[in-house]
């Protein structure tokens, strides 16, 4: 995998970068616990960000990554544990409660409604927000993503990139103060990724939007994240800077467990 090769060997990576203390954290979550299934996928999760901040969560495959963004979120509702956004507890409160205080999140795959025109479906996203967002509003949004497609162009038709874009600018159009974003940069070639990597870093640096971003690619992080956090079968394994966490030999052996098991399954099945 990606994350083993490029390792760097830093002189002292540390594991202190810019943890922001919990009174001053925009959102938090305590103890989450996540069942599915019958199976326990989140064990006692607990983080914190700060305004303006961008959390990267990197971990193998099925570690959690997107479960949790589900708890974060509002779709899905834990086991045991809270979150908090500014101040409040919010774990109760449903996925579009959230978003109206100010969570917006996007998805690994990006779902766009087919039958609708990029006109129509930031139309429709203006009429999502109660009062009904203005125009202004949704040009605001998709100049601030650099979407340049027609506006009579179906969304079905339009490729990775600009749907992610799209769906981004639906979201911006309402000033999220925290965007959860999962995996944004899969699908894209590189060209696309740096790209991406200098909107996130608007969004973050100019808008003061809280970014927790769940990617594969090291390489985005690199130049976004404040801070990494990186999951495993469900649990917190490390926590610190990029360079930190990638030395950390319990992040490696998680990498190499995977891959090991991965190698058993295939000779498995062969
Ligand atoms: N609805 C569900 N019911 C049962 N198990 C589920 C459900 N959703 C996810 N899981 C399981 O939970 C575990 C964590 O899945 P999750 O999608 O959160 O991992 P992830 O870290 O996002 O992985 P990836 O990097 O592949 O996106 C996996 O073992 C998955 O099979
Ligand atoms: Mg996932």
């Amino acid at each position: 995998m990606d994350l083993m090769v490029r390792a760097p060997a830093p002189e002292t990576p540390s594991a202190t970068v810019h943890a922001p203390p919990y009174a001053e954290a925009l959102f938090s979550c305590r103890d989450i616990s996540l069942d599915l299934g019958g199976r326990e996928i989140l064990k006692e999760i607990s983080l914190s960000v700060g305004r303006g901040e961008v959390l990267g969560i990197i971990g193998p495959n099925g570690a959690g990554k997107t479960s949790l963004f589900e708890v974060l979120s509002g779709r899905m509702q834990p086991k045991t544990g809270h979150v908090l956004f500014r101040g409040k507890d919010v774990t109760a409160l449903p996925l579009f409660a959230r978003a109206r205080l100010g969570i917006g999140r996007t998805f690994q795959t990006p779902v766009v409604p087919d039958e609708l025109t990029v006109e129509q479906t930031l139309k429709a996203a203006r009429q999502a927000h109660r009062p009904y967002l203005t125009r202004h509003h949704a040009e605001w949004g998709a100049e601030m993503v650099r979407l340049n497609v027609p506006p009579n162009m179906l969304t079905a038709q339009l490729e990775t990139l600009n749907r992610r874009k799209l769906l981004l600018a639906c979201l911006l159009m309402r000033r999220p103060q925290l965007l959860l974003m999962d995996e944004p940069a899969a699908g894209l070639i590189n060209s696309e990724v740096d790209e991406f990597d200098d909107l996130i870093r608007t969004l973050s640096k100019e808008l003061n939007i809280t970014i927790i971003i769940v990617e594969h690619r090291i390489e985005l992080l690199a130049t976004i994240a404040d801070r990494v956090i990186v999951m495993d079968a469900g649990e917190i394994i490390s926590e610190g800077s990029l360079d930190f966490v990638l030395e950390d030999p319990r992040v490696n052996a998680a990498y190499f467990e995977n891959l090991a098991e991965g190698a058993l399954e295939e000779s498995d099945a062969s």
